[in-house]
């Protein structure tokens, strides 16, 4: 078994403008990045197409949310279909600010995950635990229930890379610790061992999100399996690249 590749993903949210964004990607394109890293940049969908014409090839571009059906009556919202015609190859699906800012359901993720996988999208698909549920203790039955939502519409899991994101942890500075990354990310692995395959447990990415910086990545990195991690804040900055090199 070929050994899981670091990944990391940056998600820029609603934030900047074409001038800002062309500054990140020229130094993005230019940084020297760990080649052994596979890294991608999730944009506003307004900017797809200007950010993929100016992002070097070796990073990948991603949408941060798509709808579930290809094309119709659905104002206000994007299909796989037309993030592929900008050029982008992933989209980011269930991220904690889709599923508490916009309220959106288990079921109508695991659909979107289903049609962005069927439309040729690979998924960055997003798990986590709300502050309350981790101090009742009940993390584990979150991660869980999210997660087999998710992996009843997966039909291809060498296109998925799944992020565990707890939310009391995102966007607030307060990172999860090594060891409590390493926790949930070992037991997600043996759900996936219980409920899918030895193979997808062993090669599927688990990439941890909530306050990663430059100053944490490192530690965060070394726990066996944590496969890398989904950058809010820092992914606009230029510690970005230390985050990229983590494991260099
Ligand atoms: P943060 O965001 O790094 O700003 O905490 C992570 C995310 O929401 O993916």
């Amino acid at each position: 078994m070929a050994p899981r590749g670091f990944f990391v993903g940056g998600n820029w949210k609603m934030n900047g403008d074409k001038e800002s964004l062309q500054r990140l990607m020229s130094s993005l394109s230019a940084a020297s990045l760990d080649e052994r890293t596979e890294v991608v940049c999730a944009a506003p969908s307004v900017y797809l197409d200007l950010v993929r014409s100016g992002l070097d090839l070796r990073i990948g571009v991603a949408a941060q949310n798509c709808y579930k059906e290809a094309k119709g009556a659905f104002t206000g919202e994007i299909s796989p279909a037309m993030i592929k015609d900008c050029g982008a190859d992933w989209v980011i699906l269930g991220h904690s600010e889709r599923r508490h800012v916009f309220g959106e359901s288990d079921e109508l993720i695991g659909q979107k995950v289903a049609h962005a996988l069927a439309s040729g999208l690979a998924v960055v698909a997003c798990v986590g635990e709300q502050l309350q549920q981790r101090e009742d203790g009940t993390t584990e039955e979150v991660v869980y229930a999210q997660t087999q939502v998710i992996a009843e519409n997966v039909t291809d899991w060498s296109k998925v890379v799944l992020a565990y994101e707890p939310v009391w942890a995102i966007g607030t500075g307060k990172t999860a610790s090594p060891e409590q990354a390493q926790e949930v990310h070992e037991k997600l692995r043996a759900w996936l061992r219980a409920n899918v395959s030895d193979d997808v447990a062993d090669s599927v990415r688990i990439i941890y999100g909530g306050s990663v910086t430059a100053a944490n990545c490192r530690e965060l990195a070394s726990q066996g399996d944590v496969d890398g991690f989904l950058v809010g804040g820092a992914s606009l900055k230029p510690e970005f690249v230390d985050i990229i090199n983590a494991r260099a």
